[in-house]
């Protein structure tokens, strides 16, 4: 391994260290089921305040109703959460229909019951970051309820605000990545713009494909990292305006497995190795470094080559004039099955035709 490659390697590592040590989410999801059990509620969900947009998110919820109410928001200010937010004092409700704050709809749309509600608010220092609440305990919500939330209120409020950081440090570590990538691709100059492309196209198919936000994310930075083999091709090669002869595409297609060896022994990095290694593999075992057929395929790679070769077809190249989009998913269609991953072309179609990419 040469020595850029080892810079990179080691770089990646400090990243991943702080990325991987983080699971602040389980911590408040577990403080969240611990509260519920203790205080005696039926659930509950820990709101968080969105700065930016002066509104509350679910940071946290359990129960029948989380898949439906997760993405929902509330306004500071609106419903119970919200005017908790917006006053900072804490509130028991012990019938909801008395209540005009009180957003009906919540339950109609996800087939609950809300009966009462005690809310808290989550601090730091003076300022609210966060609501507590806890919906449905049978025999009511009492002030025995709130002084045990306010002694226990101080840790889920620094767990919060961790949580807030973990966001924030997720955010940083796909923003380097991609930084550390975009600056490893402008040594080919005809390339401008190429990864963050895949790494929007991929990301595109992978929501289509129905992901689950975790493996989403390990497929974005798969996809951010898809070609960081390349720091290891010397400049001639990368560079060369003409086609490659024989011997220089040897040298260039080693690009995913130098790149598996930067990611290989970083910890947390297992899961997005695969993209790496195997982007350039194609469905009847023609593809390289190990002419793997469909099912041998990671699932990521899979996708990224799909990415990757509709953004080599609609960008102009020194040799070659930018197909369509249309004619880009005609080509890919025709080699469906035989190259590519026919579920992966007929996400990027479906997405495509729904006009998601208009606005890249
Ligand atoms: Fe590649």
């Amino acid at each position: 391994m040469n020595t850029e490659t080892t810079k990179i390697k080691s770089l990646l590592k400090t990243l991943s260290r702080i990325h991987s040590s983080l699971n602040i989410e389980e911590v408040l999801e577990n403080s969240l089921r611990e509260i519920v059990n203790l205080i005696g509620s039926e659930t509950g969900s820990i709101w968080e305040i969105d700065e930016k947009k002066q509104e509350l998110f679910f940071r946290s919820i359990i129960g029948t109703a989380a898949p439906v109410l997760k993405n929902k928001r509330l306004k500071i200010g609106e419903g119970i959460a919200g005017m908790v937010a917006a006053t900072g004092k804490s509130l028991i409700i012990n019938d909801v229909k008395k209540s005009k704050q009180w957003k009906e709809e919540f339950d109609r749309e996800s087939d609950f019951k809300t009966k009462n509600l005690l809310n808290f608010p989550l601090t730091s220092g003076e300022k609210v970051i966060g609501v507590i609440q806890l919906l449905n305990k049978k025999e009511g919500f009492t002030n025995q309820d709130l002084r045990l939330l306010s002694i226990l209120g101080a840790p889920i409020s620094i767990a919060l605000e961790n949580a807030k950081l973990y966001t924030r440090i997720k955010k940083i570590f796909k923003e380097t990545s991609l930084s550390l990538a975009t600056a490893i691709e402008k040594r080919d100059p005809y390339t401008g713009g190429h990864t963050k492309r895949v790494l929007t196209y991929s990301s595109i198919i992978g929501k289509s494909l129905g992901l689950a936000d975790a493996e989403l994310e390990q497929l974005e930075l798969s996809a951010i990292l898809h070609d960081i083999g390349k720091i290891g091709i010397p400049d001639a090669i990368l560079r060369k305006k003409e086609l490659l002869n024989e011997e220089e595409r040897k040298i260039i297609e080693k690009h995913p497995l130098i790149g598996a060896e930067i990611v290989m022994e970083i910890e947390g990095m297992e899961k997005i190795l695969g993209g790496i290694k195997y982007h350039h593999e194609r469905c009847n075992g023609s593809g390289y470094p190990e002419g793997l057929s469909c099912n041998k395929i990671p699932l990521f790679a899979k996708i990224i080559a799909v990415a990757d070769v509709f953004d080599a077809l609609t960008t102009e190249r020194p040799y070659k004039k930018a197909m369509s989009f249309e004619e880009a998913l005609i080509y890919l269609w025709e080699k469906k099955g035989t190259e590519f991953w026919p579920p992966a072309i007929k996400a990027l179609k479906e997405e495509l035709n729904s006009q998601v990419l208009q606005y890249i």
